[in-house]
């Protein structure tokens, strides 16, 4: 039997144009800063799947563990025949924990990374013949229209990995109102929310000792380096990361190591020793935090688990 997926176009501008763009924008701001959707080409998508098997970074594992535990609960409030809808799929693990106990009727992954989604949906069809599995390569920050053909009657949204933290409050909300607009109404969402902890846990968790994340984020600046017209150097920079208690978030900067000039095309930056770039946020909520946040957007809590060392939370909401 050929292995059909089924690959949906988005009109979005997500190639080399949207680097460039992004660049030049976050390098003339002030403080600098970029937004960490670009991390992601093919090998950011493989480097970030590494810094998911490092033992600092707790967040894959204990949300896989809860979802193991979970899994015949969200398959009863999800329904027979649902349509999964994936959303950051990424190497599309987690779902497989997943699809035993909920037998969907058909699996949407949506992912930014073309390439990267295009193989990991191959891959799951390959291991799940009875499944229909359709691709869409789309950036999820903005808003979305799912292909109808994709959502059958009873969408199950899944946001896992608690990539909602990427956003601040204001992004979550247009977030979680875009998707409120593409899906109907009595839909699941099922997301995974990282918790508010300790400083330590979380600054282990992105400072692991393989340095894998701190290889993710310069591969932001090999991007710039290999994909524009740009004579930046990585090796000038390096990893910080670190909790930023007021904000209840941790913070992914690149430290220029000294004084130095950035070209991009016909334009050059200044970077004085010790400036950073800011390339990520990542949010962490209380579950009474989130819950109201995802109120206020119109989707109501049904259940949420959580590990016993509440490391982690996944919700499921319905959408009003
Ligand atoms: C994909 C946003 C959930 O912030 O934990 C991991 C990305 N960055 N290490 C996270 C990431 C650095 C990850 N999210």
């Amino acid at each position: 039997m050929a292995l059909a997926i089924r690959t949906h176009e988005h009109p979005q501008n997500l190639e080399q144009q949207a680097l460039r763009d992004e660049a030049l924008r976050g390098f003339a701001a002030s403080p600098k800063a970029m937004s960490p959707k670009f991390f992601y080409d093919h090998r950011g998508s493989q480097l970030f799947e590494l810094i998911c098997q490092q033992p600092e970074y707790y967040p894959t594992r204990t949300e896989e563990t809860i979802l193991r535990l979970a899994a015949d609960a969200i398959a009863e409030l999800a329904g027979r025949n649902a349509s999964l809808v994936e959303l950051g799929s990424g190497a599309s693990r987690k779902i497989r924990l997943l699809l035993e106990a909920l037998r969907p009727a058909r699996y949407l992954g949506i992912d930014i990374s073309r390439e990267f989604l295009d193989i990991c949906t191959r891959r799951l069809a390959a291991d799940y013949r009875w499944l229909d599995v359709h691709a869409l390569c789309a950036d999820f920050s903005q808003p979305l229209k799912l292909p109808a053909e994709a959502l059958g009657q009873r969408p199950l949204a899944f946001f896992p990995g608690s990539s909602i933290g990427n956003f601040d409050s204001h992004e979550a909300r247009a977030f979680l109102r875009n998707l409120h607009q593409a899906l109907p109404a009595g839909s699941g969402l099922l997301i995974g929310v990282d918790l508010v902890k300790d400083r330590g846990v979380l600054e282990r968790a992105y400072n692991d000792a393989a340095g894998v994340t701190a290889l993710f984020n310069l591969n932001l600046l090999e991007r710039i380096r290999s994909e524009l017209d740009s004579d930046i150097d990585p090796q000038r920079f390096e990893h910080r990361a670190f909790y930023n208690e007021q904000a209840s978030r941790i913070e992914m900067h690149l430290v220029s190591r000294d004084k130095q000039q950035v070209r991009i095309e016909d334009r050059v930056f200044e970077f004085a020793a010790g400036e950073t770039l800011h390339t990520e946020n990542f949010y962490k909520y209380t579950p009474g935090a989130f819950r109201a946040l995802a109120g206020e957007c119109g989707f109501v809590s049904v259940a949420m688990w959580r590990d016993p060392a509440q490391l982690f939370s996944v919700h499921f909401l319905r959408r009003e």
